[in-house]
């Protein structure tokens, strides 16, 4: 009897061990480990220069780690080039989309996989087809684009987010990885995004979900990673940690305490004192305080 290849049923779709990429004497990751499955939602938490746009650099092939590895489906792999992450099925929606903003919708959503009709000299890209997939894949996330025709550049930032996650899901992806997508938005529209990145992970995709807000990431994350200045703070599965904790270890909550505490006991300035009272009590509010 033959034995059948060891496969990896329940293997993540991609594994990070114990990554470290350095840039000269600055340490951007150190010993990252962390695993993103199919029909999850891993968050990657951090503040400013925590590492978390050189961890998606690393998982889109952009940057090769230094240290340690990277596993698809339970197997290494290389990474070269953002071509060869995007063949993987990785597909990541950077900061700035691009997107082009003068070019509609249905465009931007085929830019540089034009469906085409005919055969040779006969092949053309197929307008018609294109514009009717466009609108299809959109309104099946719930994405009402009155006019494909319409300039990109005419959506909300909500809408770009969204015509760029259709995008992904239509073309296959099984990583999807969107960098600080809901950032630059207000709070309707955050909510928008949040509810396109639950429904890509319900069909089964692999979502990795860059953000600085914890109150985004908790309520649609599975696990969450939390950087501080290269090195894991921990990486917790959702029932391991609670939204307060997250959003303290987020905050720097001691931190956070003294400095409220200084502001409203040690200015002369009542104005000062008065802010720094609202501070506090807003810092209790989220449970970085007490
Ligand atoms: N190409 C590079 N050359 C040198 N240093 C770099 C490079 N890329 C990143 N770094 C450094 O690595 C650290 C982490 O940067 P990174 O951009 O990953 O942080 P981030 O968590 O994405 O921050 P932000 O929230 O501001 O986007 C920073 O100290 C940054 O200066
Ligand atoms: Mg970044």
């Amino acid at each position: 009897m033959t034995m059948a290849p060891e496969t990896a049923i329940d293997a993540p779709v991609l594994e990070l061990r114990n990554v470290s990429k350095y840039f000269g004497s600055v340490i951007s990751l150190k010993d990252i480990s962390t695993s993103v499955r199919a029909g999850e939602v891993t968050c990657i938490l951090g503040d400013n220069g925590a590492g978390k746009s050189t961890l998606i650099k690393t998982l889109s092939g952009v940057y090769q780690p230094d240290e340690g590895e990277v596993l698809m489906d339970g197997q290494p792999i290389t990474l070269d080039s953002p071509r060869a992450a995007l063949d993987a099925g990785i597909a990541t929606v950077f900061q700035d989309l691009a997107v082009v903003p003068l070019m509609s919708v249905w465009r931007n959503f085929f830019l540089g996989s034009e469906p085409t009709k005919g055969k040779g000299p006969f092949k053309r890209f197929d307008q018609a087809t294109a514009k009717s997939i466009a609108r299809k894949e959109l309104k099946d996330m719930g994405i009402d684009i009155r006019d494909p025709d319409q300039a990109v550049g005419t959506l909300s930032g909500g809408e770009r987010q969204s015509v760029a996650i259709a995008r992904a899901v239509y073309f296959g992806a099984r990583v999807l990885i969107l960098d600080e997508p809901t950032s630059a938005l207000g709070v309707k529209q955050a909510g928008v995004v949040l509810k396109y990145i639950v429904q890509a992970r319900d069909r089964g995709l692999a979502v990795v979900f860059i953000t600085h807000n914890p109150h985004h990431a908790f309520p649609v994350g599975d696990r969450f990673l939390i950087l501080n200045r290269g090195h894991s703070m921990g990486d917790f599965a959702k029932n391991e940690i609670t939204r307060e904790e997250l959003t303290a270890m987020m905050a720097g909550g001691a931190e956070l305490e003294q400095l409220a505490h200084e502001l409203s006991r040690d200015s002369a300035d009542p104005q000062v004192r008065e802010a720094g009272r609202e501070f506090k009590d807003e810092a209790a509010d989220l449970g970085i305080a007490d």
